[in-house]
């Protein structure tokens, strides 16, 4: 089957976090593949010029924290398009100085933490909670991402981290509890993805130091992670669900350690 075969033709799709990076690419991928997509954003001025340029597509500003926001997230597109195929929790607390202060649990502000479960978990399940009936419904599906992160121990990020992966066993909760009603749930793992937002947060040495991990000769770009999340949205997918699909080019695959096995293999460390 061609990527052009995964198709979503007639489906109704919200992407969370959908004004930027990989939820942008997403929303766009699902439009070019015949969806109708809701932008839900926190940057409500993004989601409407990125509505603005997708056929069928709208703009809703809301704040995952917010709980009648995110309720009313879903009732606006169902009211809008008159049913609901595909909820794509992609947004996520992130930025710089979040991740600055997301450090080592001995050091972690309370606050923070809370403040990336609220965002990450409570609003993810909010919005599946009331996404459910209206999936029920249509047979339809629901996709989390969360991230390389959520599976692997890192020296970063032990409030996202762990949130993420409290996300992944959501995922497979909803799998089986709503699997025999046609209801699908599943995530997406990305590692490393070059978004602009993440360009700017990384130095370019440590860009390349996690290349060097992957199996591929460059970083994924955030329509890589909309491939993997359009696939696991379309009927391509029915026999897959409570699944996590990592789409981090491989480089979790591995015994870590390999830019320096490939320098000693080549005769560098001789
Ligand atoms: N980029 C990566 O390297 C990477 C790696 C692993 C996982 N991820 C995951 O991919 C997803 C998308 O990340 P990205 O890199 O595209 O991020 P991004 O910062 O480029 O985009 C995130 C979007 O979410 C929106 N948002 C943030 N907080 C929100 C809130 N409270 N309510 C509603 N919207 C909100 C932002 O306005 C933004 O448009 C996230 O779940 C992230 O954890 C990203």
């Amino acid at each position: 089957m061609s990527a052009d075969a995964i198709r979503l033709d007639g489906k109704v799709a919200i992407v969370t976090g959908g004004a930027g990076g990989i939820g942008a690419a997403t929303a766009r991928l699902m439009t070019a593949r015949g969806a109708h997509v809701a932008i839900a954003d926190i940057n409500g001025e993004a989601a409407n010029a990125l509505a603005g340029e997708l056929p069928g597509a709208i703009a809703i500003e809301m704040n995952l924290e917010d709980e009648s926001a995110v309720v009313d997230m879903i009732a606006r597109t169902v009211s809008h398009y008159g049913r609901l195929d595909v909820l794509h929790n992609n947004a996520a607390l992130l930025g710089p100085d979040v991740a600055r202060a997301d450090g080592d649990v001995e050091t972690m502000d309370t606050a923070l933490w809370d403040r990336t479960y609220a965002v990450n978990v409570r609003g993810t399940m909010i919005a599946c909670r009331a996404a459910l009936p209206h999936l029920r419904a249509t047979r339809g599906n629901i996709v989390n991402t969360v991230s390389n992160l959520a599976l692997q121990g890192h020296i970063i990020q032990a409030a996202y981290s762990s949130s993420k992966a409290a996300v992944i066993q959501l995922t497979r909760a909803i799998a089986a509890s709503h699997g025999k009603a046609g209801v699908r749930c599943n995530a997406v793992a990305p590692g490393m993805t070059l978004t602009p937002a993440l360009k700017e947060a990384f130095p370019p040495l440590l860009c390349q130091t996690v290349e060097g991990e992957t199996l591929r000769d460059q970083l994924g770009e955030p329509d890589d992670i909309a491939q993997a999340v359009a696939f696991l949205a379309s009927d391509a997918a029915r026999n897959v669900t409570g699944h996590v699909l990592v789409a981090d080019g491989g480089g979790a695959s591995h015994v870590p350690g390999l830019p320096g096995f490939r320098a000693f293999l080549s005769g560098d460390h001789a």
